[in-house]
């Protein structure tokens, strides 16, 4: 078994960076590959960091067996200290020397998929952040940046792919029937950034020219039978290739660029340089076996990671305090890829209004919990705790507010001063603002830059409260805008973030004003301001924080009246669906809230204004069905003080069968519009169509259990069975489960037999039925058994997420059980994953992360669970953390 649980815990404080001791220029590794004991020369030139004072060597390593110690070709002496291997009797002076270090590993036992691992008969390494420390002895930290000459040996028969970071330099054959693959990458890098694969792999292959005129291999690596999933992700590739070049004039830098697939991985994907490895999650898609969410995220997440290649590999992060430089930059940089290869404006607001719901279910709760943090932390026990919705999300927040402040070019401007500034180098996201201020010196963000940047340094979400007053007389409206934030975990006094407020009004029949830009966007970098609006004939709706200008909570109490005014009217798109969510939102808090069993939750006015948009002739079909999806059960708790999460599942059920019953006759027409049988196309137009009619399908599905039809459950059925694509087939299967009809019980074995040799498909299948609305305290029983069938795979990342984190974290109202049964399923399932992978552990660990808003008899169960997952002794540093912050 792995050694998880070594050496004590110890914090690493963002203040105590201080640069390393040593440089390293080179490293020559050579890897004899073999699953049970591969073999490392690891051959190093390095040189004392004149700028510091002199100390001896230490070099970072974990589960290594050490053969050999070379300085300069000869014997030395060397210590080990703290699983440090430590040099002190190196060459005097500054004059580089050579290291070389002899270890094996056992890439076939490591089970926690960090260092290098096998995965069905492959090799992979993954070393963000501190993996490479488990393939060799090294200064495993961002700040130090070598070049990289990598050799691989290994059996030619089992192993006919031999792939690493830069350009092939040589190949052949070895006696034994071992062959050889020596790669140079050109450019120094961090070795986070390392990758090798070794297996029996395809790759679909294109070749394109830049717009420089300069030739690029691009290459997705997969499985034999994998190839006829590959073309999407290939697009997706060249997609990002033009956009980078084209948006933020950013070419590629490398003759070759290579993604491989692996269905074992810990996260989504990795951006080693050249060699980018993958969930198979995000690569491999056709119609048959993906949906319409899988290929848009395959776009995104394919963007992403070739983004990073500029924003995260050219200039990378000074130590892992930094970590949202490159990954709140790289999320904001494909939100925006996405956007823009979107053909039609409304589709851009679609994908806005996707990007703000996921920060606001996941990171506003991250930001109100226990696992609080600053989007740059201050400290960390385990930093692969710290790779959070907050650093990615919330910074890319931040990143968009730079953009909202400089505007369109001036943000470009301020990118390319900062690569004039700091390509090749390891900075911080001090460095990043300063370009940005810099390059727009006449902007409000210069202008107040250290006010800004305590978006940085704070944590928490910011609550904007928004109060208008109208003076007929005057002729005037005055906004008056405030803003207060709740102290989080070390952090009890916050000062005032620099919040850009984009505004408009509207009048009583929902027609925009006109209003001069100064006032479209107002600034708030004070506990309050006023903002006076002249010659405003009568009293105006506002409509605040259009597209989301900011990363907060708004409080502003407005009238039923002006929501539906802007639901109707609202020509900024995120506001109006936004109004909707508070419709809505209201109504559950007002059910939630009430005594007595649950009664119907929703009026007249707000059916008819749902029923409005389902039949609007304009709007999209993927508007309409983000309009008329209720908000989330964790996004209801959120509001809430003290949660009761059997109530809160019972309101917004509750909700969604009043809107199916009310709305039946617009269901039933929205589905017959917009199901088209044409061929598959994954264009956000298509799967916007497709969504409203799976949604559609549901609700008519959900409205049949309680009239006790037969005819839509027969034409969902109908449809599982002959859907041309993955979307509807599933859309259909979904409908069927959700709804708890008694066909589901024979489209599921049916759907796991046409599916049965694709894991992805069949993580689907086990997430639906994980995922399924709890009736009658079912699902947990479901969840066990699932557990028990043949496909189930503990420690195959994406499968025991299918299964445990749809149940723990994504299904609220089948997870918060009287009983604790729940609570007790979580920590067995927390200290059974961390013996052999604490990083995905430590995720679910965090499915209690806000027990303390949770209602009796929840809250005492749910701490009970979290404190005998704390008394274990055994337990890794990565959900000791996690308990010990909940327990706080
Ligand atoms: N850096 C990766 C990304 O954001 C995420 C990742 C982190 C993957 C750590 C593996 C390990 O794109
Ligand atoms: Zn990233």
């Amino acid at each position: 078994m792995s050694s998880l649980r070594e050496g004590p815990t110890t914090v690493v404080r963002r203040e105590d960076y201080a640069p390393p001791a040593y440089w390293i220029d080179t490293v020559e590794l050579t890897f004899d590959l073999d699953p049970a004991k591969t073999r490392v020369l690891n051959r190093m030139t390095l040189r004392r960091n004149a700028a510091v004072a002199a100390q001896p060597l230490r070099l970072d390593g974990e589960e290594l067996n050490l053969a050999r110690v070379l300085v300069n070709g000869a014997g030395c002496s060397f210590k080990m200290d703290a699983g440090q291997l430590v040099l002190d009797n190196l060459p005097e002076g500054n004059e580089p020397f050579t290291l070389e270090i002899f270890t094996t590993c056992a890439p076939e036992k490591n089970s926690q998929l960090m260092g290098l691992y096998v995965s069905q008969g492959t090799f992979f390494t993954q070393c963000e952040a501190e993996g490479f420390r488990r393939i060799t002895y090294f200064l495993d930290r961002p700040d130090v940046m070598a070049s990289y000459t990598v050799t691989l040996r290994a059996d030619k028969a089992r192993y006919p792919v031999l792939l690493s970071n830069g350009n092939l330099e040589e190949e052949g054959p070895l006696p034994d029937g071992r062959h050889f693959a020596k790669w140079v990458d050109p450019h120094r890098k961090p070795s986070y950034l390392f990758a090798l694969v070794a297996g029996n792999l395809v790759a679909r292959e294109q070749r394109i020219v830049s717009r420089s005129g300069k030739e690029h291999l691009l290459q997705v690596f997969v499985r034999r039978g994998d190839m006829d999933k590959t073309e999407h992700a290939m697009q997706s590739l060249i997609a990002s290739v033009a956009w980078d070049e084209a948006r933020f004039g950013l070419p590629l830098d490398l003759e070759r660029f290579m993604i491989v697939a692996t269905s074992d991985f810990n996260m989504g994907a990795m951006e080693n340089k050249g060699l980018n490895i993958f969930n198979t999650k995000y690569v491999l898609a056709n119609s048959a076996t993906a949906t319409d969410t899988d290929f848009a995220n395959i776009e995104s997440v394919v963007g992403h990671e070739y983004f990073h290649n500029w924003t995260g590999n050219r200039v990378t992060c000074r130590d892992w305090f930094q970590l949202s430089l490159k990954e709140g930059l790289t999320v904001f940089r494909d939100q925006e890829f996405s956007m823009d290869l979107c053909a039609e404006p409304s589709a851009r607001a679609v994908k806005r209004i996707e990007d703000v719901r996921v920060l606001r279910t996941a990171q506003f709760p991250e930001d109100a919990g226990p696992m609080a943090h600053p989007v740059r932390p201050d400290s960390y026990v385990e930093i692969n705790n710290f790779y959070t919705v907050t650093v990615y999300e919330k910074g890319a927040e931040v990143v968009r507010m730079m953009q909202t402040l400089v505007g369109r070019e001036g943000f470009a401007r301020g990118m390319k001063l900062y690569f004039e500034r700091h390509d090749g180098q390891a900075v911080t996201c001090d460095d990043f603002a300063q370009a940005i201020a810099d390059a727009n010196p006449d902007s409000a963000l210069a202008r107040q830059l250290e006010v800004f940047k305590r978006w940085y340094s704070q944590a928490g979400t910011p609550r904007v409260r928004a109060e208008g007053r109208y003076d007929a007389e005057a002729r005037r409206y005055t906004l008056t805008l405030s803003q207060h934030c709740a102290p989080t975990p070390g952090q009890a006094v916050k000062q005032p973030f620099l919040i850009p407020v984009a505004l408009g009004l509207l009048d009583a029949q929902g027609r925009e004003l006109p209003l001069p830009e100064s006032q479209r966007l107002v600034v708030l970098a004070d506990a309050s301001a006023t903002v006076v609006f002249d010659d405003i004939d009568s009293e105006p709706v506002p409509s605040l924080l259009r597209g989301f200008s900011a990363p907060v909570v708004l409080e502003y109490a407005d009238s039923d009246a002006q929501l539906l005014t802007l639901l109707a009217h609202d020509s900024d798109p995120f506001n109006r669906w936004e109004a909707g969510q508070r419709l809505a939102l209201r109504r559950a808090l007002a059910a939630v809230r009430a005594d007595g069993p649950v009664a119907q939750p929703l009026d007249a006015a707000f059916i008819d204004a749902m029923r409005a948009v389902l039949r609007h002739d304009t709007l999209d079909a993927a508007f309409k069905e983000l309009t008329l999806t209720l908000p989330s059960e964790t996004y209801i708790s959120e509001q809430l003080e003290v949660v009761d999460p059997q109530r809160v599942h019972a309101v917004r059920e509750a909700m969604r069968e009043q809107l199916a019953q009310a709305l039946h006759a617009d269901w039933a027409w929205a589905y017959e519009q917009h199901r088209d049988n044409g061929a598959y196309r994954p264009d956000p137009l298509s799967a916007g169509r497709r969504a409203l009619a799976g949604m559609a399908l549901t609700m008519l599905c959900l409205d049949a259990r309680q009239s006790g039809d037969a005819v839509w459950p027969g034409k969902a059925y109908q449809r599982f069975k002959d859907a041309g694509n993955m979307t509807d087939r599933f859309n259909a299967l979904s409908a069927l489960v959700v709804s708890g009809h008694a066909l589901a019980r024979e489209a599921l074995p049916r759907f796991h037999a046409m599916f049965r040799d694709e894991a992805l498909v069949l993580d689907k299948w086990f997430a639906l039925q994980a995922g399924a609305p709890d009736r009658g305290g079912n699902i947990l029983p479901a969840v066990r058994q699932l557990m028990a069938h043949p496909d189930f795979q503990l420690r195959n990342p994406n499968r025991a997420r299918s299964v445990i984190f749809s149940y723990c974290n994504a299904n609220p109202g089948a997870f918060h059980r009287a009983d604790a049964a729940g609570y007790v399923f979580w920590s067995d399932r927390v200290l059974e994953i961390d013996r052999f992978n604490p990083q995905v552990a430590a995720r679910l660990a965090r499915a209690l992360d806000r027990w303390k808003k949770l209602a009796e008899p929840y809250r005492s169960a749910a701490r009970e669970a979290i404190a005998r997952v704390a008394a274990q002794a055994e337990l890794s540093n990565d959900v000791r953390e996690v308990v010990t912050r909940a327990l706080s």
